[in-house]
């Protein structure tokens, strides 16, 4: 250590003793020469036999290589002692042929140009059973479309498991609040953002109304149009409007600059998000200038926003019904609760990025489908007939629209707008199913392995749907025939679980009243003449943060 230390002492001293480190240090097997450079800044080592360092290199290979081995044996025995204490068998295994099983990674990138990853996936679960785990450059993953597995994941055993990759990929954009927290400071987030809050306000036409007009004037009658841009900004502009108390207005041409240059550095970073979770750990390697530049746009937006919904509470702070009216949205009320504007930035863009994509899917997969299957949706009308007859449409009315419900529960089983999602296991757990010839037994999870949740795989199960599950048919939904899949972790559009989605009842009355609106205003609503509709699951899909169709919503309107 003091020869190290004299390597930045006196110029002879430390050149002598750093030398002779290094010699000590690669078992006298090279002989290097360090000498100071003439700007006195640092010493340059002068290679002399490259012989030498050849085989230095090797020799370190060789270590490494050993080391590799041995802790995978140590690894090996661990986990085969653990197993056994906890009654766990080996699980299936998918077989990989390259070199460390890098030809899956390869195929899931090629399946994901193709427009058919969540295919690809399920071709997985086909070859290796319902749980099953597979390594991909020494660490091992697992994937399970198993209800019992998938309650353990996000419910019994959720504890165990942690959200540290999502953390690693999504907080540049949105700092770290509900979806990125575990423990302590996620159970105190939730608190904050209460699921109450979302049910009050998605009993409020008004919030809609104006954007869904918005939209509807955007559409011309009798073309052929793609809806699934205008619903990201339809959904952009009510999450706007609901957490900020300000929308964005990303539908009309009043937008402010403003709004246009956060509204296009959102999608843009939002857009990039997805690329780095692709990359997983590896996020960091993915975090270009374009990107750091849009996130600052969207911080510098939303961070005035939060400042002048401060200085209003300040203003306001006892005038009790100044206090009540302020608290119409998200933010107004949260001000009272966080004072660090970094940690409220944090909560709205956690709500943004939640609210905003999942929501436009749904919307985007119902209207497509819609269109196709044309008996689907004239039932649909002859409900919106009935329960509005001339009334105006209220979002509360669409609640008492059962067939309507189908045709959502539906759209969101085949295409759930989170298709996979993963955990990552904080510490050993043991998962109930999955292990022995049966696959019946427990398995072991070992800490820091991930375990992807395939809820796309999940809801096209044949023994949980039936033998038409790949067939979109919302009467399979009617008198409460497959409550017993939902209560039993089979059916999981918003997951389960402490963490279930607290906007599911405003999503569903946004998407809901949107498409009421919609079939209202365009009594005819068709596939464009000429073009071929893919069989369901078969189209070309886009796995970002969400799920979205590839090509779009492509549809015809007409009065
Ligand atoms: C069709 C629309 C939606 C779907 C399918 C959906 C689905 C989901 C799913 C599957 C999760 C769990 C993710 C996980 O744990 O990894 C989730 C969480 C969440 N969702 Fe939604 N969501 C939708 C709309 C919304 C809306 C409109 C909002 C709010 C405006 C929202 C807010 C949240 C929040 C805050 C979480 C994190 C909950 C937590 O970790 O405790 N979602 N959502």
């Amino acid at each position: 250590m003091e020869s190290y230390n004299n390597t930045f002492g006196s110029e002879r001293n430390s050149s002598e003793s750093f030398s002779h480190l290094v010699e000590l240090a690669s078992s006298q097997l090279v002989v290097l020469h360090s000498q100071k450079p003439s700007n006195g800044d640092l010493y340059l080592l002068h290679i002399r036999n490259f012989a030498t360092v050849k085989a230095l290199a090797l020799t370190i290979l060789l270590i490494l290589i050993c080391k590799i081995i041995f802790s995978q044996l140590s690894w090996k025995n661990e986990t085969k002692a653990l197993e056994k204490r906890y009654g766990c068998k080996e699980p299936s295994h998918l077989k990989t042929h390259w070199f460390f099983g890098i030809d899956k990674p390869l195929q899931v990138l090629a399946a994901g140009k193709e427009g058919r990853v969540l295919h690809y996936f399920r071709s997985l679960v086909a070859e290796a059973g319902n749980t099953f785990e597979w390594t991909v450059l020494g660490s091992r993953v697992w994937g399970t479309q198993d209800p019992e597995n998938i309650k353990a994941v996000l419910s019994t055993r959720e504890k165990y498991f942690s959200h540290e990759v999502r953390r690693e990929v999504l907080c540049t954009l949105i700092g770290d609040s509900i979806f990125t927290q575990d423990g302590a400071s996620w159970r105190h987030s939730r608190a904050l953002l209460k699921p109450s809050f979302f049910q009050k306000h998605c009993t409020n036409s008004t919030l809609f109304e104006e954007h869904v007009d918005n939209l509807i004037a955007r559409i011309r009658c009798d073309s052929t149009v793609d809806l699934q841009p205008f619903f990201f900004s339809l959904t952009l502009d009510v999450t706007s409007a609901f957490i900020f108390g300000k929308s964005v207005y990303s539908l009309t041409p009043s937008q402010t600059e403003e709004e246009a240059e956060f509204s296009r550095a959102f999608q843009y970073a939002q857009v990039y998000l997805s690329k780095r979770y692709q990359l997983g750990r590896l996020c960091w390697l993915l975090n270009g200038k374009e990107f750091r530049e849009s996130c600052k746009t969207v911080h510098t937006y939303v961070d005035q926003i939060v400042d002048n919904a401060m200085q209003e509470k300040a203003r306001i702070a006892l005038d009790p019904d100044c206090i009540q009216a302020s608290k119409q949205n998200l933010l107004g009320e949260l001000v009272f609760d966080v004072s660090d504007p970094i940690q409220a930035r944090a909560h709205l863009m956690h709500l943004l990025l939640a609210g905003r994509d999942t929501t436009a899917g749904l919307l985007s997969w119902t209207m497509r489908l819609l269109s196709r299957y044309q008996g689907v949706q004239s039932r649909v009308r002859d409900e919106i007939e009935a329960t509005f007859e001339s009334d105006p449409i209220d979002v509360n009315k669409t609640k008492d629209m059962p067939y309507l419900t189908c045709v959502l529960k539906e759209v969101l089983r085949l295409y759930p707008s989170v298709p996979v999602n993963s955990r990552t296991a904080a510490e050993d757990v043991v998962l109930p199913v999955g292990g022995g010839e049966d696959g019946k037994s427990p398995v072991l999870v070992r800490k820091g392995e991930d375990v992807a949740v395939c809820v796309y795989s999940l809801h096209r199960r044949t023994d949980l749907y039936g033998s038409d599950a790949d067939a979109f048919r919302p009467e399979r939904w009617e008198n409460g025939a497959l409550d017993h899949v939902e209560k039993s972790y089979g059916y999981l559009p918003f997951h389960g679980g402490r963490r279930v989605c607290p906007g599911r009842q405003f999503a569903l009355a946004e998407a809901s009243y949107t498409i009421v609106r919609l079939l209202t205003a365009f009594p005819k609503l068709n596939v464009p003449a000429g073009t071929t509709f893919p069989e369901v699951g078969m189209e070309k899909q886009i796995l970002g943060l969400t799920l979205s169709s590839a090509d779009g919503c492509v549809v015809e309107m007409s009065r």
